[in-house]
């Protein structure tokens, strides 16, 4: 019997977490969303026993008053919620001219707000609850793609803009344990592996895929539920004191991204 928060909770990944964690009808599960209806809605349907609660990650104050709602001790915090940069991942940096340059800064500019300010904003207003929790574990999602050793070794520049983004989350994630590992809370980032989310294919997504089947023959391209189960195995294993700080995939400790 736990006390879970998955922050960015209404869809993908997010939702398959709340399902996953209302299995348990003795656990407290809290969904934070942007806009509750719809998620309370479908919650309603699934008949999860979830709490869905209005927050958004690049607004402090919502998050502030979501967690005063919770308003109990935080077993496991899930920063799940993501700026993807889906209409941009096939541009690189070059392919801006003068004129619209500004889309390049602002797409920059919103994936910072959300993947690090949004992951710090969370992280903060969620804090004083995990510091009241026997477990104390805070998983926050990340990618493969923010490795630059992938990058090098597979000429990987697409998603350029996200990948920049989500290492500095990584970092973001370095620094909380290093400030907090003493009081044994975990900060662990986690890659989901390549989860199939109900988004159209796109040329860019086909030459992704080209470049990770050469990175991983074995490649397979998981149901959120399927990334959920293998997240939790690596989340369940992992402790403040070996772990934290680390940037790990779902198939394991110091495995490979894919
Ligand atoms: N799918 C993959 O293959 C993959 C691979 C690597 C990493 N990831 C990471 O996994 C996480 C989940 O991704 P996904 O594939 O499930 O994406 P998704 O289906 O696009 O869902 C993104 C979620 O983030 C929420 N969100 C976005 N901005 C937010 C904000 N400011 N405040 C609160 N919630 C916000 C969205 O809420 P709204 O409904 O309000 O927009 C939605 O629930 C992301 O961090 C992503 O970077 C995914």
């Amino acid at each position: 019997m736990s006390t879970y928060v998955v922050v960015g909770a209404s869809r993908g990944i997010g939702y398959a977490l709340l399902k996953k964690f209302s299995s348990d009808p003795a656990n407290t599960v809290v969904g934070i969303v942007r806009t509750p209806a719809p998620t309370e809605e479908q919650v309603r349907k699934d008949g999860l026993n979830a709490t869905i609660v209005q927050g958004d990650m690049t607004n402090y104050r919502s998050l502030l008053s979501a967690a005063e709602k919770v308003h109990k001790p935080v077993d496991y915090l899930w920063v799940n919620g993501g700026h993807l940069h889906d209409d941009t991942a096939g541009k690189f940096f070059t392919d801006y001219t003068v004129d619209n340059y500004d889309k390049m800064t602002d797409d920059l500019r919103k994936g910072f707000e959300t993947n690090v300010l949004g992951v710090i904003n969370t992280i903060n207003a969620f804090l004083p609850l995990v510091q009241k929790s026997e477990i104390k574990k805070v998983i926050t999602l990340t990618t493969g793609l923010a490795d630059d050793n992938l990058t090098r070794d597979y000429g990987i520049w697409e998603t350029a803009a996200y990948s920049v983004g989500k290492a500095a989350t990584n970092t973001v994630i370095a620094k909380y344990d290093a400030k907090f590992r003493s009081e044994g809370i975990l900060f662990l980032g986690i890659s989901p592996g390549v989860v199939d989310v109900g988004k159209p294919s796109s040329e860019t997504g086909q030459n992704l895929g080209a470049k990770f089947y050469k990175y991983s023959k074995g490649l397979k391209v998981l149901k959120p539920e399927e990334s959920v189960e293998a997240m939790l195995k690596v989340v369940d294993e992992s402790r403040a004191e070996g772990d934290g700080g680390q940037f790990y995939s779902h198939l394991g400790r110091h495995q490979r991204w894919l």
